[in-house]
């Protein structure tokens, strides 16, 4: 017994010391100790021995067992810091150190940036709201009473038992929360998280990113919204970018426009993004309605501003090629790394 316990222990001393790897090493230690292992075995079969063997053979086998498992744990601190096991070779200390994989900052959040850095330039305030809002702010402020159709263009998630509050479908309530704040003359962005009750696929997601924009002064009009366009376009897509207006409806501008981008990925020839068109469709906008201003508390015959918005997402899209939101939220590491 005694020789049998010697001989499993210098077989597994051997073993435990060759391994190269975790994983073989976890192995070795299920071999020898687990429950089913060979020295548990051992101790198992501890009872069938004489009386008097028993403590002798006994302290033996937990000695072996403390040795081994000692032994397997230095060498598992060797192989997780990376060296090797075979500790008489020298080590080479010119070797470059081990990199560690470094985090970065999500596309959305990139450009999120690059555009709060390029209508700071204009001189915008970059502003925040809350994602909890009031019916109020997110509708009737803007001109969107509770009986009025538009309110069906956006499925609302409303909060439960709590009427009257829901999650922003837009970032437009900002608008009236920053004019009451802020007053006029007045400039801000206000950018976030927005949420839509409705069915997800390649360009749908329930919840995207927009960013919004407001400019109130006096004598505000559709070429001052055509310029910041402009070079808000040029400072993401780094080349003049051409953009074409067409009537849209928001209650909360008056005249109203959609803002339609020349299709970058296929330089307006027409491709599967922009349906053959050659634009895209990018931006909500118009100038602010008298009523959204009257809400703010300004005077609408003193002041006038334009208000635009859009998806975040859309454009981070169109500027790297993406062809499905959802990857966005997808947390999908082969996606992320790529930027
Ligand atoms: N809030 C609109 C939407 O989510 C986008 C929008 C359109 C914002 C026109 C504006 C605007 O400020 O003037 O579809």
């Amino acid at each position: 017994m005694e020789n049998q316990i010697k001989k499993l222990k210098d077989e597994a001393i051997k073993e435990i010391k060759q391994s190269k790897a975790l994983a073989a090493l976890k192995k070795l230690e299920v071999k020898y100790l687990g429950r089913k292992g060979e020295l548990t075995k051992v101790l198992r079969g501890l009872h069938d021995l004489a009386e008097e063997q028993k403590p002798k053979i006994g302290q033996l086998a937990n000695e072996v067992k403390t040795e081994l498992e000692q032994l397997i744990k230095n060498i598992q601190i060797e192989l997780e810091a990376g060296g090797g096991v075979q500790t008489s070779q020298p080590i080479d200390l010119t070797l470059p150190g081990q990199k560690y994989p470094l985090g970065h900052l999500h596309p959305l959040t990139i450009v999120q940036r690059q555009l709060e850095e390029i209508f700071s330039r204009m001189g915008f305030m970059v502003l925040e709201g809350p994602e909890l809002e009031s019916e109020y702010y997110n509708f009737e402020s803007l001109n969107i009473p509770a009986s009025h159709p538009a309110r069906d263009m956006q499925d609302t998630f409303y909060i439960k038992d709590q009427p009257g509050w829901l999650l922003r479908t837009q970032t437009s309530n900002q608008q009236v929360r920053t004019m009451e704040k802020y007053g006029a003359p007045l400039r801000a962005i206000f950018s976030g998280r927005v949420f839509r009750r409705e069915a997800t696929d390649a360009s749908h997601d329930s919840a995207f990113y927009q960013l919004e924009g407001l400019m109130i002064d006096k004598d505000i009009s559709i070429a001052h919204l055509i310029t910041a366009m402009k070079t808000m376009l040029k400072g993401i897509f780094k080349k003049d970018v051409k953009v074409r207006l067409r009537p849209g409806y928001f209650s909360f501008v008056e005249p109203g426009f959609e803002v339609d981008v020349s299709c970058l990925l296929c330089d307006g020839k027409g491709c599967g993004v922009c349906k053959k068109t050659g634009w895209v469709e990018m931006i909500g906008a118009g100038l602010v309605h008298p009523k959204v201003l009257a809400a703010g508390g300004l005077d609408p015959k003193i002041w006038s501003g334009f208000a635009f918005g859009m998806g975040i997402n859309r454009l981070v899209m169109l500027k790297y090629g993406i062809d499905d939101i959802r990857l966005f939220m997808s947390g999908d590491l082969r996606f992320l790394e790529q930027f």
